[in-house]
């Protein structure tokens, strides 16, 4: 997402978005000299803004359908994650953002399928100074590239590492701040962790709270001997999304919307 290069036939949305910011500033190139730091011209704010719409959408769409996925496939998680809103939400409402702290088990199945699964698999960091790591002469100017996948399924790190165990979030590991950067990552860590964190959760939260308290869901044509399970296979990429489309037909389990 950064250091993405500027197009200028690139996106019409975008441009309409940033003209805005002509209004008060007429620079045509980033120059602090010239513009104050403050000043947001044009350039970056294209960048700022392409980095909204290519960040914001398409990974809180793949979050949610491995939340789902997993869910889907491990029916004991679901019916368990099922009963927990149920006993806490009701079964007159739709679970809300303000429901979200007191559902553990709802938050460790979201972790666990993020931890599996992480939208953003890589994300990079530039050395302001030389620095020895693991052992490592790493020179100052080089770009590091963090890998936000294999951390998170890093059998020294993980019992069972490949497996869909959201109980292990109810014990242990249970940073999710982006502060400890060598175990959970699925949204970066330190200063340049990603700034959607808290937007991209509210949307996982509610989405998926509400598949789980509405709707059974029967897979169609999908793996295992009956066809039952979400194929999990991962589309090469530079964001994690499901390789083959979730093909699933929601059975009405309670009409909670008009409530
Ligand atoms: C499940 C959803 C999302 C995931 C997994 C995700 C993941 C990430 C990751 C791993 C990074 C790199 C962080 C780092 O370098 O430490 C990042 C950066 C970023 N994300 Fe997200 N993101 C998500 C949703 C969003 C949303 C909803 C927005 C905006 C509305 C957004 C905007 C950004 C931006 C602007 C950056 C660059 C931040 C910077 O370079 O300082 N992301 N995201």
């Amino acid at each position: 997402m950064r250091g993405s290069a500027y197009s200028a036939k690139q996106s019409y949305i975008l441009d309409t978005v940033y003209q805005f910011t002509n209004l008060s500033c007429n620079y045509t190139c980033w120059d602090d000299k010239l513009s104050g730091i403050n000043c947001l011209n044009k350039y970056p704010f294209q960048f700022f803004s392409q980095d909204l719409f290519t960040g914001g959408t398409s990974t809180t769409a793949d979050a949610i359908l491995w939340i789902l996925g997993e869910l889907v496939n491990h029916p004991a998680s679901f019916k368990k994650l099922r009963e927990e809103i149920d006993s806490v939400v009701g079964t007159e409402r739709l679970a809300d953002e303000a429901d979200i702290p007191n559902l553990p088990y709802f938050q460790a199945c979201v972790k666990e399928a993020m931890r599996l699964h992480p939208p953003v698999p890589l994300f990079d960091r530039v050395c302001r100074e030389d620095c020895k790591l693991a052992g490592h002469d790493i020179p100052k100017g080089i770009t590091m590239i963090m890998n936000a996948y294999s951390i998170m399924r890093d059998p020294k790190i993980w019992d069972n590492p490949n497996d869909f165990i959201p109980e292990r979030f109810l014990t242990e590991h249970d940073s999710t701040k982006g502060q400890n950067l060598q175990i959970y990552v699925p949204f970066g860590g330190g200063r340049r962790m990603c700034p959607g964190t808290n937007m991209s959760s509210s949307l996982i939260n509610c989405s998926v709270s509400a598949m789980v308290q509405c709707f059974d869901w029967k897979v169609v044509g999908g793996d295992g001997p009956d066809g039952s399970k979400v194929n999990m296979d991962t589309k090469a990429g530079v964001t994690m999304s499901l390789d083959k489309p979730f093909m699933s037909t929601p059975v009405l389990h309670r009409n909670l919307f008009s409530a």
